[in-house]
């Protein structure tokens, strides 16, 4: 009854996952008709025993798991769960509170309160910032954006909690041309329309153009105006002049908001810390724990200068607010601040981990991920027909691969998606595909505490050999 006998089935099934996980292929190995065959079963009147249920699951799930979790995963950007991470988030789940509000887990209120200061000093954030726990970076975006839109509004004396949004000033969303899509998704989940979004052209480097942000800003001086900023773009890893960019807007009462949902993690570096200066300036950030911190999904961060405005959106006024049944009148209830109500506690897996870590191993992760962006990029540059499209600045960076005897874009682009089909058919690293600047690429992404430099010896190797490959049957279709 006390769950012991499934508990230890499930360690002995996770240990075995990730004791085999730098050896198996890396990307998925069944289809999606072979995964529905294994997984689909009518729906079953009577119960099976747990043990077998869990058996199977394993048993089934097999060719669909990309061991995107392991050290040879170099697509988007995803980090690897770090054991004391997962095992932390395996207690979140045991002890299975209700992160809603103080009284309902007092223990999970006092972590979010501890790694929330934890997380502003390490990000380089000022300590008055108001900040919550949300699913991911796509959350946190929703959130800042929401309490951008409060402070904008009610400066204008709408209050758009109780007069919603039709009839208010309609605000406007200056960003980079090369923001990342999730930007444009809360602008969509918040009801402020993808019109609102005026894309700024971006210089060489990937950075907002200062004085493309600067004509926006005069056209409409007096539009309630949110400048989106990166902190790490997803190809290149192009970070905003946070500094400048903050003043301008903020001449203009603007709100500033950086995405940094890998990029922020720089900061805990004092190599690479130097890239978010005068991020702290802003009005909002958002950040992931689930890429460069290494913690199991869901973990997203979201930090407000201004927590009045933060509290604005979320906190009911009817009473759940006010002190818990505990009587304490100094904590935290973190509905207040969160887009869910009943959630499950995850800054605990957050909390293990910085702890784990500190602030030395979190930079060593990010240094030693960083040159071995920098190796791969350049070693995979150096192959025959290898390109390099952009050097790293952080983690990200982008190759492509030219057809021999051609001088068509087209046939390079063609190339490159089936040297990467090869390299992902392969098994032994995955990259994926993006068009960057007109031209298809392969993105090299890395954010996994588990890379090692014999990874990368074997990841150069596999693309040697993908390369020699396409060489051999260039012409043919991708999909051998
Ligand atoms: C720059 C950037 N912003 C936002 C996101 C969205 O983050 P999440 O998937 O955690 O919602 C990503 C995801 O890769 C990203 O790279």
């Amino acid at each position: 009854m006390d769950g012991s006998r499934i508990l230890s089935q499930a360690t002995a099934h996770a240990v075995a996952f990730l004791k085999g996980l730098a050896h198996r292929d890396v990307g998925a190995t069944a289809r999606a008709g072979e995964l529905r065959d294994s997984l689909e079963r009518s729906l079953p009147e009577l119960g099976t025993r747990a043990e077998q249920v869990l058996d199977e699951l394993v048993h089934d799930v097999e060719g669909g798991i990309v061991a995107s979790t392991g050290p040879r995963f170099f697509g988007w950007v995803m980090g690897g769960a770090l054991p004391v991470a997962l095992a932390a988030d395996w207690l979140t789940s045991t002890w299975d509170q209700n992160a809603a509000v103080y009284a309902t887990s007092p223990a999970e209120a006092l972590i979010e309160e501890v790694t929330g200061g934890w997380l502003k000093e390490l990000l380089g954030l000022p300590p008055q910032a108001s900040f919550a726990f949300v699913t991911g970076c796509q959350m946190a975006h929703t959130t800042a954006l929401a309490a951008a839109r409060h402070r904008l509004l009610s400066d204008r004396d709408w209050n758009v909690e109780t007069k919603g949004q039709a009839g208010a000033p309609p605000l406007r969303i200056l960003t980079s041309e090369d923001r990342h899509a999730s930007i444009n998704r809360a602008v969509r989940l918040l009801g402020l329309g993808t019109d609102a979004i005026e894309p700024l052209s971006c210089d060489e480097k990937g950075r907002i153009q200062l004085a493309a942000l600067e004509d926006a800003l005069q056209k409409s001086p007096s539009r309630p105006t949110v400048l989106c900023l990166q902190a790490g773009e997803l190809n290149t890893g192009a970070y905003d002049r946070f500094r400048q960019a903050c003043t301008i807007a903020h001449a203009a009462r603007a709100w500033v908001h950086v995405d940094g949902a890998f990029g922020l993690w720089a900061a805990a570096s004092e190599k690479y810390r130097h890239l978010t200066d005068g991020v702290e300036l802003a009005d909002s950030w958002a950040a992931d724990g689930h890429k460069w911190l290494n913690v199991p999904y869901d973990s997203g961060f979201v930090f407000v200068a201004d927590p009045a405005a933060h509290q604005a959106v979320f906190a009911e006024q009817t009473g759940h607010a006010s002190p818990t049944a505990s009587g304490a009148q100094d904590t935290r209830n973190q509905m207040d601040w969160n887009p869910e109500w009943s959630r499950r506690g995850r800054a605990v897996p957050v909390y293990a981990a910085i702890r784990t870590l500190g602030r030395s191993g979190i930079a060593e992760i990010v240094e030693r991920n960083c040159a071995h962006a920098t190796r791969l990029v350049n070693e995979i540059g150096n192959l025959p027909g290898a390109e390099i499209l952009a050097e790293p600045i952080i983690n990200q960076g982008l190759v492509r691969f030219r057809a021999a005897n051609s001088d068509h874009d087209g046939d390079h682009d063609a190339h490159t998606d089936r040297v990467i089909a090869r390299i992902q058919s392969d098994g032994v690293a995955w990259f994926g595909p993006v068009t960057w600047c007109g031209k298809r690429a392969m993105r090299i992404s890395l954010s996994n505490w588990r890379t090692t430099d014999a990874d990368i010896d074997l990841t150069v190797a596999s693309i040697k050999a993908a390369l020699a490959h396409c060489d051999w049957v260039q012409g043919s279709p991708p999909g051998f």
